[in-house]
């Protein structure tokens, strides 16, 4: 008996906000829908502060069920230790590599640039939740925040329904 599961990823919003303006601001975040098939999500971060010699980007998966609840991964990692090394953190790069394609900035530290996320497609992400892990129907939302001295400095809101 062979089981095959067919699921798809939707993005269903997407939300950025700077909560230091001094640090940087986005300067658009959006999600388009191209036709049925074809959505994707976009977003151009300015970045004030720089160079970035230090930055933690905290990622944690939520789901809903009664509002949304962590959902087995938060992970924090010290990003200029994972450019140099991104096996150190097989989770961290589960989830880096869904977009790192679609990213049109300098992944090398220090940060000396502004940080830019191109149309990644939903279809990044159905390959990422049905066909390497699979993941139970439902909401999700993957919440990235940027982290420097302990203090986030922005947060990025994807969320998406797996059907
Ligand atoms: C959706 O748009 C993309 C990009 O323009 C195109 O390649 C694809 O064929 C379109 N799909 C449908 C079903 O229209
Ligand atoms: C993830 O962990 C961090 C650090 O422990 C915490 O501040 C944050 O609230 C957690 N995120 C979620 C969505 O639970
Ligand atoms: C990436 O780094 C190179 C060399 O430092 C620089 O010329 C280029 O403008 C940078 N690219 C972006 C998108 O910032």
């Amino acid at each position: 008996l062979k089981v095959q599961i067919h699921s798809k990823w939707e993005f269903t919003n997407f939300v950025c906000e700077s909560l230091d303006k001094d640090f940087g601001e986005f300067e658009y975040c959006f999600i388009k829908s191209v036709n049925r098939s074809y959505k994707y999500i976009s977003g151009k971060y300015k970045l004030y502060r720089r160079p970035l010699t230090k930055l933690t980007v905290n990622t944690a998966l939520l789901k809903r069920f009664n509002g949304y609840k962590p959902f087995l991964y938060n992970i924090s990692v010290d990003i200029c230790k994972f450019y140099k090394n991104p096996k150190s953190n097989m989770v961290m790069k589960f989830f880096f590599e869904s977009y790192t394609a679609f990213a049109k900035h300098n992944r090398t530290c220090p940060i000396n640039n502004d940080i830019v996320l191109d149309k990644l497609p939903a279809s990044v992400m159905n390959h990422r939740f049905t066909d390497i892990l699979p993941f139970p129907e439902g909401d999700y939302l993957i919440e990235t925040r940027w982290v420097l001295d302990g203090t986030s400095r922005a947060i990025v809101k994807s969320y998406g329904t797996l059907s």
